[in-house]
């Protein structure tokens, strides 16, 4: 008889990354930026997920019912970005936000960390 553990204290979500279609598993009170980095992918920021940059914005297209709370701070965070995009979507701070369940987001710019660090053809030919 085969037996299979199941994990009962970690919890895990997973959270769609468009348009690349990557998929994150996100740990329960870890936000979505922080599991992106941690699997290994690149994610946008100037300030390394202190919350004040706003350029690791997200829209959130599917799971609206399923994030956490925006705080003060991130409200004033999100100020920065304009009226307009802000009206017209549900936009939050990927470094901020922590999820209860699955959802899907949109941030063009995440990318594995490895195609970073390839130099490109162009590079290579320049000198
Ligand atoms: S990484 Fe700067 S506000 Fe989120």
């Amino acid at each position: 008889m085969t037996r299979r553990i199941i994990s009962t204290n970690a919890r895990t979500h997973t959270v769609a990354v468009e348009p690349r279609g990557i998929l994150l598993e996100v740990n329960e009170g870890e936000s979505v930026m922080a599991a992106a980095e941690r699997s290994g992918y690149h994610w946008p920021t100037l300030c390394h997920g202190d919350g004040t940059c706003s350029i690791c914005w997200v829209e959130v297209t599917v799971g609206g019912e399923h994030l956490s709370a925006a705080t003060d701070a991130e409200l004033a965070t999100l100020n920065l970005l304009s009226p307009r995009l802000r009206q017209s979507r549900e936009v939050r701070l990927a470094c901020q936000l922590r999820v209860t369940g699955d959802a899907v987001v949109r941030k063009p710019g995440v990318r594995p960390v490895a195609e970073e660090e390839t130099p490109s053809v162009n590079a290579s030919v320049a000198e």
